[in-house]
């Protein structure tokens, strides 16, 4: 029997339920489902696509990387050095991923494509929780990496070795709920536990600085929130790495927004890299670059396989490991508030999920579209989802190209956090060359 299953469609019911439902109804079983050998090949990686998607997303960040910012060498040279080595991942990842699907398939790791149930692709066992592919080729990149970096002393090591354990606990927890199939409920709570490490070694800053029309109020300008901002970092971390678990179902979906919010991350962090002249600062962005580069590249490498038709499937492996690198980077970048701007979509989502996740309406195993085999074409359902709601507002869709919508919403949602943060910055800029010039000289100094 497969450990984990698709939203069991009609014409797909595991033997265990054909014995079952006889018992209860005097109508013939479904068929069952048409079987695939176990040692048939996936399909290949979808390369030329990943190529052009690739170039896309990394031309910005190279351009600024290099041409746009005057970045000291000797901080480029770790930001390279981990890009060599997370290059090195993705040929490793597309390289692994057929191996890792023989092996799950024959432990019944699997799951059927419900967008497609009713036609013969609806009935091919994909093998399910390839992301644990990435997260190992991701572990081993970023264990690597600390030999050409850290110094055994530096400060930096102890967080990014606590970092580390909170992504790796939360991969196993994920393998655990793949193979198990935990419940619902118990799923919400999985990432409380793997957020521990971080939350435990995190030695940072716990202040917030206080918005200027409140300073008045409070009487003070910068507020140490102590074990409250810990508490803060804790549902930070349960949030968004359930954010992303989700926002899914959809072919290519739960990699895709990865892959769109890395990329994200990475612009920023070389933006503020490039404006600061703060070398604590440009440390914790250089930091959280040397996580994203391998999440970023394993990520591609698993979207060469997963995006449509799907020939195989993340898993809760995949969308809580993703989640959990990108808070952790985010907490230890110290720009959690952008991170939850990047996540727009995801918490527009959660927004739109609240009735069901927290029992006021009823809550199916799966919340997605409705397939229709005659036209190939998705239509939205009354199931609280952003994929639903997208479908409701702009009409029936392809599977395929209701993917690409979704993404581009979330590339919109980074996008206005660039521009809010442009905004913010011209603005204070504008503020101070304003006061320069009515209060005198004195007040000039360095504008970031
Ligand atoms: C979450 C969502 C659920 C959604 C599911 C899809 C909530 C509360 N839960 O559940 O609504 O249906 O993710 O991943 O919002 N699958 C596809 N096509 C894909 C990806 C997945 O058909 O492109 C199906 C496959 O049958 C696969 C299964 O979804 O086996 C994986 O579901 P799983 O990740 O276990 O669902 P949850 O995370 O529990
Ligand atoms: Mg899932």
């Amino acid at each position: 029997m497969a450990r984990k299953r698709a939203s069991e469609p009609a014409t797909i019911t595991t033997t265990k339920e054909v014995t079952v439902s006889t018992n209860k109804e005097t109508k013939p079983p479904p068929p069952p489902p048409q079987e695939t050998s176990n040692d048939q090949p996936i399909a290949p990686p979808k390369k030329g696509f990943i190529f052009k998607l690739s170039l896309l997303l990394i031309a910005p960040y190279f351009y600024l990387l290099f041409f746009h910012y005057q970045i000291q060498h000797d901080l480029i040279k770790p930001i390279l050095i981990n890009a060599g080595l997370s290059l090195a991942g993705f040929f490793l990842t597309v390289k692994m991923i057929p191996v890792a699907s023989k092996y799950v398939l024959k432990r019944n790791l699997f799951g059927y494509d419900i967008n497609k149930k009713g036609t013969p692709q609806g009935t091919v066992k994909v093998p399910e929780s390839l992301g644990i592919v990435v997260a190992v080729v991701f572990m081993v990149l970023t264990i690597v990496f600390q030999f050409f970096n850290f110094a055994p002393d530096s400060n930096w090591l102890v967080e990014y070795n606590a970092a580390l354990a909170s992504i790796c606990f939360m991969t196993l927890l994920g393998f655990i709920d793949d193979v198990l199939d935990v419940p619902w409920r118990v799923k919400l709570l999985l990432p409380s536990i793997a957020a521990f490490p971080l939350l435990m070694a995190y030695a940072g800053h716990t202040t917030i600085i206080i918005p200027k029309p409140l300073v008045s109020y409070i009487g003070l300008k910068v507020l140490d929130l102590g074990f409250i901002y810990k508490i803060y970092m804790w549902f930070l971390a349960i949030f968004c790495t359930n954010c992303i678990n989700i926002h899914a179902g959809i072919n290519g979906l739960e990699v895709g927004q990865t892959v769109v919010i890395a990329s994200a991350i990475l612009i920023h962090n070389v933006m503020q890299i490039g404006v600061s002249a703060d070398p604590e600062y440009q440390q914790a962005h250089a930091f959280s670059m040397y996580l994203v580069q391998p999440l970023l590249a394993t990520s591609l490498a698993l979207l060469s396989y997963n995006w449509y038709p799907s020939s195989v499937f993340v898993g809760d492996t995949y969308t809580y490991f993703a989640g959990m690198t990108l808070v952790v980077v985010g907490i230890l970048g110290h720009f959690s508030e952008t991170l939850l701007i990047f996540f727009l979509a995801q918490v527009l989502n959660f927004l739109l999920s609240v009735p069901q996740l927290f029992g006021f309406r009823h809550c199916p195993r799966h919340r997605l579209p409705k397939f229709d085999p005659q036209t190939g074409l998705l239509t939205g359902t009354n199931d609280g989802t952003l994929v639903n709601l997208y479908l409701r507002m702009f009409g029936r869709k392809t599977e395929n190209s209701l993917c690409v919508h979704l993404l581009l919403v979330q590339a919109l949602g980074c996008g206005i956090c660039f521009g809010l943060r442009e905004y913010k910055a011209s603005s204070f800029n504008l503020h101070r060359i304003l006061l320069v010039a009515s209060a005198g000289p004195q007040l000039d100094g360095p504008i970031m």
